[in-house]
């Protein structure tokens, strides 16, 4: 039993075996010798098992956009539990998952009238792939089945994901991937980019690689692009100005599907709903997930432009028109967590916050510009990253020593290789960047 102290946070019961849990992304053997723990969490803190509150800078992992512990969503899930658990979403359905649907796409970018529902980001990527390739195959255009992701991508961890996805540690281990396959470079320029306040100036020109790719496969090959367009996971690289159009451009010009993951970006935190609306930039698919449940129960959402679903709708009526899903797409208690966040998000006016935001954001974070090690800051709505100077020879381990030691100063961050990426829920005050932005100083004047 966990004796868990409401007031304090505090739990006593720490599990005495560690072992037995391979954790995911994680450097295993380091944390089952110093265990972090969180037992509670509300709105923007974590307590953990020794009662001390930690600001979550990362909104989780970029999940919870509401904060934690909202009321609404917890009570959407509290009635859903109770009225009914599980419905299937094949040749049946419920209610609550067509408001859903509605909802997100009257949300939506224009055009965007459909959704697939799936159960996390990795399952949205695949979904996204698959219809891409069949609906070329639907139009008798199967011909095209080549795939064009970018270098330093992240796309999940499933084998379509992977494939598409470019960095290297995620690929390496897992043979040979889906074929037909190729890369756009990364837009990482910090030699010229370097300490940009939001876009950066230079590297448009790198989304003309997509015609080089197309002269060597030839248009007729190529099913289509996926490109986050802020990718997250590999260290925050903010699209150069004028990039996301090219891309947009040469994608039209050669009949070639654009796929935005907005698996991060989605939900505000940009300060719109979706990363195309800031970029005002309309994909032909658009892979969600994360915040659109606040991260309480797991799913995602690919939203498709009317002309893709519609031209599945042929053949005989009683036929399946798209041979994929998942037990769990649309499942009743995602549904209602999805509506509760939703509510939230609008009673609360979350998906444009980051934009009142962005400018304070952007003044703090640069404050940190000279301090030790630090080569680059950037920033994009309520996005940031510090990026260090790795150690010869020891890449990542000064980041994951500033994330250990930021957690033992109350402050959560995420890292991957020597990046600090920082997303905190849309709900943060202004008093709080200033705390995120303090603490992370004094942690970067402690690591070595
Ligand atoms: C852009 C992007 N796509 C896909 C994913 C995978 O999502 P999940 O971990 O829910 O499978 C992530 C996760 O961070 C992501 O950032």
């Amino acid at each position: 039993m966990t004796d868990f102290d409401k007031k304090t946070g505090a739990s006593n019961v720490v599990p005495n075996d560690l072992s037995a849990f391979w954790m995911p992304f994680s450097a295993n053997r380091q944390f089952k010798k110093n265990p972090r723990m969180f037992v509670g969490a509300a709105d923007m803190h974590y307590t953990t098992s020794d009662g001390r509150q930690v600001l979550d800078a990362t909104a989780g992992l970029w999940c919870v956009n509401a904060g934690h512990c909202r009321p609404k969503i917890t009570e959407a899930i509290q009635n859903q539990a109770a009225e009914m658990d599980f419905a299937p979403t094949f040749q049946i359905g419920h209610p609550k998952v067509f408001d859903l649907a509605n909802k997100l796409v009257d949300l939506a970018p224009d055009g965007m009238d459909h959704v697939f529902f799936t159960n996390s980001g990795s399952e949205s990527v695949e979904t996204a792939l698959k219809i891409a390739l069949a609906y070329h195959r639907v139009k008798g255009d199967g011909a095209r089945f080549r795939l064009i992701g970018r270098e330093r991508g992240y796309h999940g961890v499933n084998f379509g994901g992977i494939s598409v996805g470019g960095i290297v540690p995620n690929r390496k281990m897992f043979g040979t991937l889906l074929t037909g396959v190729d890369h756009l470079p990364h837009t990482h320029l910090l030699e010229k980019n370097a300490f940009t306040k939001g876009e950066p100036e230079h590297g448009a020109y790198l989304a003309d690689e997509l015609e080089r790719i197309v002269g060597l496969h030839d248009a007729s090959t190529i099913a289509a692009v996926i490109v986050e367009p802020v990718a997250g996971s590999t260290g925050v690289l903010i699209p150069p100005k004028g990039y996301l159009q090219k891309l947009r451009d040469i994608c039209t010009k050669h009949g070639i599907l654009l796929i935005f993951d907005e698996v991060i970006t989605g939900f505000g935190r940009l300060g719109t709903p979706f990363a195309s609306d800031f970029y005002g930039i309309i994909p032909d698919i658009m892979v969600t997930a994360k915040g659109l449940t606040n991260g309480v129960i797991p799913m995602g959402a690919v939203f498709v432009k009317s002309e893709i679903h519609d031209a599945f709708m042929s053949g005989p009526e009683h036929m399946i028109e798209f041979m994929h899903g998942y037990t769990y797409s649309g499942n009743p208690m995602a549904a209602a967590a999805a509506l509760g966040t939703l509510a939230t998000y609008k009673e609360e006016g979350l998906l444009t916050r980051a934009a009142e935001l962005a400018p304070y954001w952007e003044e703090a974070l640069h404050s940190l510009k000279g301090a030790p090690n630090v080569i680059d800051i950037r920033n994009i709505g309520l996005i940031g990253a510090v990026e260090l100077a790795p150690i010869k020879g020891e890449p990542t381990k000064r980041a994951f020593s500033a994330f250990v030691k930021a957690f033992e100063s109350g402050l959560l961050i995420r890292t991957t290789g020597d990046i600090i990426a920082l997303s905190p829920p849309l709900i943060v005050s202004k008093s709080q960047i200033d705390e995120i932005v303090e603490k992370l100083g004094k942690v970067l004047n402690e690591v070595d």
